[in-house]
């Protein structure tokens, strides 16, 4: 760990926040804030976190939920994006892409399987700021969703794509990569970072919160606006998309033939859902050290990944979702 940290001293003297990586808990048909109670719900979604994960999630999520496929073992919030498919350029069939371990993960993605990275910042990358401001963590109930499947014809400030090639990650972009990728297809959430202070929801379970980014990457959020006058820690997830046995199938002059499974061929619908789920006050006292190395300065409790991917949920719906499969069409398409 000594030269672990020492290393990183040479990138940034402070690292802020907390980033940590889940494992994939499920990939089916569920989505508990958009269409709670519905089996299925309209397309596939790729799910981490605690497995009090259902169609229909209300109350404390944190005192249900008994494991988390997170390495911050207090948390048992779900996090899930829409999954991404490669759609046969000649014959139309559908297979799902796989998600691998973001790398590198300095602290260790150590054995994680699959998954996500999750990020909750106070200020930006490298500082916390909190003498600017207090972090309110989010209370039991809280959900959000960030981006519009529907979206065809505008980007969204903070939902980014990378095409890796080797260590490089390459320029941020507003859609899908226009040729193949070596390393996979990353792409990045970030969610809003100021809260009305009243509403654990809102009807388009955006509304309740406010976008203070006006630019790509870790960047500072400006100061909260009245209508949402509450600062609240900012969420990234970050999942590396591994293409690889998919890259030679795409010819060189043919359009992006990766897809979100609601058969968004437009990058601009990548979203992502949030279900707040920590145990009692853990992210509230994560969020209240300063000058973390991205976890809490030992203020909450980390778990072995070996111990993480351990937890699952059943799949509750029963249909395949084309992990080894080609599909004809997309589930619920
Ligand atoms: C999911 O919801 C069903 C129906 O309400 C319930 O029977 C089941 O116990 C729930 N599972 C979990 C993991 O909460
Ligand atoms: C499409 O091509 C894949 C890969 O060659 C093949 O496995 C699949 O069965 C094909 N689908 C159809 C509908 O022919």
């Amino acid at each position: 760990m000594a030269s672990l940290t020492s290393a990183l001293a040479l990138i940034a003297p402070v690292q802020a926040g907390l980033r940590f990586p889940c494992s994939t808990l499920t990939v089916q048909r569920l989505d508990p804030v958009v269409q709670p109670g519905s089996n299925p719900s309209a397309h596939v979604h790729h799910i981490v976190g605690g497995n009090a994960f259902n169609a229909s999630m209300t109350g404390d999520v944190g005192a249900r939920a008994t494991c988390t496929t997170c390495q911050m073992a207090e948390d048992f919030s779900n996090y899930w994006t829409a999954q991404l498919y490669f759609k046969h350029p000649t014959n139309g069939s559908y297979k799902r892409v796989p998600v691998v371990p973001v790398q590198p993960l300095l602290g260790g993605s150590n054995g994680a399987s699959g998954g996500l990275t999750v990020y909750y910042t106070q200020f930006d990358l490298s500082k916390d700021n909190l003498k600017q401001q207090k972090i309110t963590a989010f209370q039991p109930g809280f959900r959000m969703t960030v981006g519009i499947p529907t979206e065809t014809n505008k980007p969204h400030v903070g939902l980014r794509y990378q095409c890796l090639s080797g260590n490089n990650r390459g320029a941020e972009m507003p859609d899908f990569p226009t040729k193949p990728c070596s390393g996979g297809i990353f792409t990045t959430h970030h969610f809003p970072a100021c809260w009305d202070g009243k509403n654990l929801d809102s009807p388009d379970h955006q509304s309740h919160m406010y976008n203070t980014i006006r630019s790509d990457g870790f960047t500072n959020a400006p100061a909260c606006p009245s209508s949402h006058p509450i600062r609240v820690p900012q969420v990234t997830y970050e999942t590396t998309w591994d293409t690889t046995q998919f890259n030679s199938l795409w010819k060189s002059g043919d359009p992006n033939p990766f897809v979100w499974s609601f058969e968004g061929t437009s990058g601009y619908g990548t979203h992502a859902d949030y279900m707040f789920g920590w145990k009692g006050d853990a992210l509230q006292r994560a969020m209240d050290k300063s000058e973390c190395f991205y976890d809490g300065c030992g203020s909450i409790k980390k778990q072995a990944m070996t111990e993480a991917n351990k937890c699952t949920v059943k799949d509750q719906v029963g249909e395949k979702v084309g992990e080894t499969e080609w599909l004809e069409k997309l589930p619920g398409m």
